[in-house]
């Protein structure tokens, strides 16, 4: 068994392979992004691997040894039984067409194969390779043998190749191996107890058009909404993105319906809340829209605009809680001033099952800022949380959603959540 450090003690462990291609510099950035969250992280590289990048590297950023064969790892005689052994996740970075082979067929000729096959976790393969050994019949069919098995892929993209052709074989953005892997990793150690459940959430900010060139919007990031999608998601659930325009990562695993204004999001909204188990609704949605929007570009010199009219929108949240009939339906308050009042007000006005509310005139809270001081509200209960990051309170909220949605499921009357 490999020794575990005080410091380590909390954290989770996922184990990074890295087999030889050309992408192996991206498995650097790999790394420093589960860290960045919190995970530790071993690695084992093959001989061929080590041709693209050293071990020092790995070596240096991880904290730990590199095993680069099964007899000289200084921590463990072992390293293929012990590594695997520890890790809570296995993602490999990238995996070549001969790694997913070789997995197929259950080879272990060295470090990595045989680290997996002694391996009993999760395993997530992010494939690289040319677009012809991508498409050879041979990886397609162990491609499909290995999802079988319940190995999570992450698709190579489509791109210019370092071999200078041009087609599906790149390596997935980091972003999206790191948000794949957090959520295997965060499955294993967690559960997932939303699954089977479908969840609609909005996020962003929504554009209200006064011309084709020019629109009524406000300062929200879509951060939280996202961080949210991306928790519920972890949960287990099947989760529905209705998202204003945002400048985010679409979060893996997830159907997203891309929207502009308030009418368009009112409308994808509802229907999809038909099918959903309960509803999340983050989007600052504009409270008013142009009256009257023009199909041209207006010019000062010939229209003179001195006034705006404007029409009040359709309010998403009240009209998703009056189609409720029991589900856990939750929103968001966005205020400056008066907030616990305000948000209060809000819950009883628009008749949802909890209000979240945040101060976004507090700098570590507000629109854009990567965290989030809120307060939970609900009917006969109300949680302070700390300032937190916006992942974290997305977990939170996500876990009182889930105690929500048992209490409603076994009836618990509301007094006793
Ligand atoms: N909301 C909505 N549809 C709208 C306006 C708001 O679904 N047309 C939802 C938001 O997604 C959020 C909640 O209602 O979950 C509160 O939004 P907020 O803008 O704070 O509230 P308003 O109803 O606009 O009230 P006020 O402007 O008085 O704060």
């Amino acid at each position: 068994m490999l020794a575990v450090s005080p410091n380590e003690a909390t954290k989770r462990h996922v184990l990074l392979l890295v087999t030889g291609g050309i992408a192996v510099y991206k498995a650097v950035e790999v790394l420093r992004a589960l860290q960045k969250a919190d995970v530790d992280v071993r690695v084992a590289i093959t001989a061929d691997a080590c041709k693209f990048v050293g071990t020092v590297t790995f070596e240096a950023l991880s904290g730990h040894p590199v095993a680069t064969s099964l007899y000289d790892y200084p921590e463990s005689s072992i390293p293929h039984i012990d590594l695997s052994a520890w890790a809570d996740v296995v993602v490999v970075v990238p995996a070549t067409a001969n790694i997913i082979a070789k997995m197929t067929y259950g080879l272990a000729d060295e470090i990595v194969s045989a680290t997996l096959l002694a391996c009993e976790k999760p395993l997530v393969l992010a494939a690289a390779m040319n677009t012809r050994m991508w498409n050879n019949p041979a990886t397609r069919t162990n491609v499909a043998t290995l999802k079988d098995r319940g190995v999570q892929f992450v698709h190579p993209v489509s791109g210019l190749l370092a071999c200078g052709d041009t087609g599906t074989g790149k390596l997935a953005a980091v972003s999206t191996i790191v948000d794949v892997t957090l959520c295997v990793l965060n499955q294993a150690v967690c559960g997932m107890p939303l699954a089977g459940k479908k969840l609609v959430i909005t996020a962003g900010p929504t554009h209200e058009a006064l011309d084709p060139v020019r629109y009524i919007s406000n300062a929200s990031s879509g951060k939280m909404g996202y961080a949210l999608v991306r928790a519920a998601r972890n949960a287990g659930a099947n989760v529905t993105l209705i998202s204003g325009p945002v400048n985010l990562d679409i979060p893996w695993g997830v159907t997203v319906v891309q929207v502009d204004n308030a009418s368009q999001m009112y409308e994808a909204t509802l229907s999809e809340f038909k099918q959903a188990d309960a509803a999340i609704l983050t989007a600052a949605v504009a409270d008013y829209t142009p009256a009257h929007p023009v199909d041209h570009k207006l010019k000062k010199s010939i229209e003179k605009v001195s006034q705006i009219d404007l029409v009040e929108t359709k309010d998403i949240l009240a009209k998703v809680s009056e189609e409720a009939h029991g589900r856990i339906v939750v929103g968001f308050a966005a205020e400056t001033n008066n907030v616990l009042e305000y948000a209060k007000a809000k819950l009883k006005r628009k008749n949802c099952s909890m209000i979240v509310a945040n101060d976004v005139s507090r700098k570590d809270s507000s629109f854009g800022s990567d965290t989030n001081c809120v307060t939970l509200v609900m009917p006969h209960e109300v949680e302070h949380l700390p300032t937190l990051g916006k992942d974290e309170v997305a977990v939170r909220v996500i876990s009182k959603l889930v105690q929500l949605m048992n209490n409603a499921q076994f009836g618990v009357a509301a007094q006793e959540v």
